[in-house]
């Protein structure tokens, strides 16, 4: 029992809006992961933060044209207006902008370096005269060497789809920032040890257990790494990013995939830092049995299955006093594959997506909640439909759920004035529901642990149904009239079986389940509240998210509403939606 749990969610780069896609990949996940385990009684620590460095950022600066701190600075505002709106509770959402991050992003380099795994190598990077410095793969533009489309880009022909290991590939590569030629020069960079990291741990671990994992995504790994990884360099020349550590490298800085993985360690020292209790991180980074879950898209699954551990590997020693002390090595890395919309791909550059801070300001979080749990992409590719969005409210939370609350409330206000009724003995059958009830509980536990969010869906419909079966078949409308006993009996255990919902739905509608909880008569909140913090640190200050547990009541087990508690008087809980609802989005959409 109390375990430790830290939730790591993928780190958005700061130089887009976020669309549904990246919310049911990752985001959403993770917080309802993290609020179940909080309802369990665990200590979560959830961490992420934005992504400040890398060429998307700078690429989208130039587009904009605007400085890479304007660009920086708007999105990250938005996502933590976003986070707040949806109800994302990070315990931190920082960016890796900050002093503390450029530490330990050092810091895990130098532990690299020291322990061997780090080596220096000279290799042949496009240099551009006339801006006199090294260009990035996403500034150079040359012929396909395989389709003979002039204006491949770097990395990738868009035209034959060929990927390129090196801009060098190009015929006559050009720079895309003023079209003048580039020559190859001489660099010299440091290389992870990734053959050395596999034999001395990484290889054996990935083999180790892991029955729980999604097969997708061990299957990847394992056969990465068994088709022998070679050597990764993890520097580049750029100017904007962590600088390298080292004497004479300091106009290098630190590949972007290197340091924003260790953000997860940075923002779990930084969150202990806040919170007054500096080696707290420990407990879930040095305790071996602490657990550490990372949500992430499946096109993360490389970095977060094969590097990162790599690097976790080869720092051992790092902030502690033996020098055998590892870092935990991820638990789990159950990530999802994708989601379209109106069975297309979403994409930013052809607008085609929910921006989803834009969509909360005309719908409320939960039905988007909802929805987005229910079509997510676990095991395979889904598909958001404004008509699918507009059928599950209606036909689920309104007509399910919400309607078996509004009934149970509603009965208990007409026939009791709202006070709880007094049930005497309890039936056979009201105990057959309530064991079920209890069931449930236990079901969905072991469903929300183990990352399967859908089925517990349909478990929580499923016992809904059942409670809405047990009110036609006690049929208190009817007793009311004739046995007050009865009609008191079945509503006063309808009651407590609406109160276990709450708590099984919590974690996906967490709204919703407050004002439920509420509408029970329960004081308190049951998960704490949201706040934007500023921080101030000694050199940059930052704006971040951060969740305060401290009014938080909630617990993972049936609760007694006790008999003669006056109920204040209801309210309906969702919002039955128009299909012209669905006929206006899609209308925005241009379809
Ligand atoms: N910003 C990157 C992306 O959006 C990386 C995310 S996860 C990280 O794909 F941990 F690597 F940062
Ligand atoms: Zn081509």
């Amino acid at each position: 029992m109390n375990e430790y749990i830290l939730v790591c969610v993928a780190w958005p780069y700061a130089n887009a809006d976020i669309h549904q896609g990246n919310v049911t990949g990752s985001y959403l996940p993770a917080d309802i992961y993290a609020r179940f385990h909080r309802l369990q009684g665990n200590h979560v620590l959830m961490v992420s933060g934005s992504d400040s460095h890398g060429t998307p950022v700078t690429v989208k600066a130039e587009e904009m044209g605007k400085s890479v701190a304007e660009v920086f600075d708007y999105y990250h505002g938005r996502f933590l207006q976003l986070f707040q709106k949806l109800g994302l509770t990070y315990d931190l959402f920082t960016h890796t902008d900050t002093e503390n991050h450029f530490r330990v992003s050092q810091d895990m380099f130098l532990s690299l370096l020291e322990n061997e795994y780090l080596y220096r190598k000279v290799t042949q990077q496009m240099y551009s005269p006339t801006a006199n410095k090294f260009l990035p793969d996403r500034y150079v533009e040359g012929t396909c060497p395989n389709c003979g489309y002039q204006r491949a880009r770097g990395d990738q022909c868009d035209n034959c789809n060929t990927l390129f290991e090196s801009a060098a590939e190009l015929v006559n590569p050009r720079s895309k920032v003023d079209d003048s030629a580039l020559e190859l020069r001489d660099t010299e960079h440091f290389f992870i040890d990734l053959p050395a990291l596999a034999a001395d741990g990484l290889q054996a671990w990935l083999h180790d257990g892991k029955e729980y994992w999604r097969p997708q995504v061990i299957n990847f790994a394992r056969n990465f790494v068994d088709q022998g990884l070679i050597g990764r360099a993890v520097t580049r020349d750029m100017d904007w990013g962590i600088p390298v550590p080292v004497d004479g490298y300091g106009h290098k800085v630190l590949y972007v995939w290197f340091e924003a993985v260790i953000g997860y360690l940075s923002a779990a020292i930084e969150w202990a830092h806040n919170n007054g209790t500096p080696d707290a991180w420990r407990n879930w980074w040095h305790n071996p049995d602490a657990r550490t879950v990372y949500f992430i898209g499946k096109d993360n699954i490389p970095f977060h299955t094969v590097f990162w551990p790599a690097q976790l590997l080869g720092s051992k020693g790092l902030y502690a006093e033996d020098a055998q002390q590892q870092l935990n090595l991820p638990y789990d890395v159950p990530a999802n594959e994708f989601m379209n919309m109106e069975g297309r791909k979403i994409s930013g550059s052809m607008n085609w997506g929910v921006w989803m801070l834009d969509a909360l300001a005309r719908h409320d979080p939960d039905p988007l909640r909802y929805y987005l749990t229910a079509v997510m992409p676990e095991t395979r590719d889904s598909d958001w439909s404004w008509q699918g969005y507009v059928e599950r409210n209606n036909s689920e939370l309104v007509a399910n759920w919400g309607n078996l609350v509004n009934r149970v409330l509603n009965m208990t206000n007409r026939y009791y004035q709202g006070v709880v009724p007094d049930p005497g003995e309890l039936t056979e059958k009201d105990q057959v529901l309530l064991k079920a009830m209890d069931e449930g509980l236990e079901a969905a536990a072991q469903l929300y642990d183990a990352c399967k969010f859908r089925a517990v869906v349909q478990e929580n419909l499923r016992l809904s149904t059942l409670v809405n079966q047990y009110l036609e078949e006690t049929s208190p409308w009817t007793t009311a009239k004739t046995d007050m006993q009865a009609a008191g009996r079945a509503l006063y255990v309808a009651l407590q079986a609406i109160n276990v919902l709450k708590v099984m739905w919590s974690p996906i509608l967490p709204y919703t389940s407050q004002q439920l909880h509420e509408l029970l008569g329960e004081a308190g909140t049951l998960f704490g509240e949201q706040k934007v913090e500023t921080y101030q640190e000694s050199e940059r200050s930052h704006v971040g998210l951060t969740y305060d547990k401290g009014t938080a009541v909630g617990t993972w087990q049936r609760r007694e509403i006790p008999v003669g508690r006056q109920l204040p008087k209801p309210k309906p809980l969702f919002k039955k939606l128009e299909p012209t609802v669905a006929d206006e989005e899609l209308a925005r959409l241009g379809l």
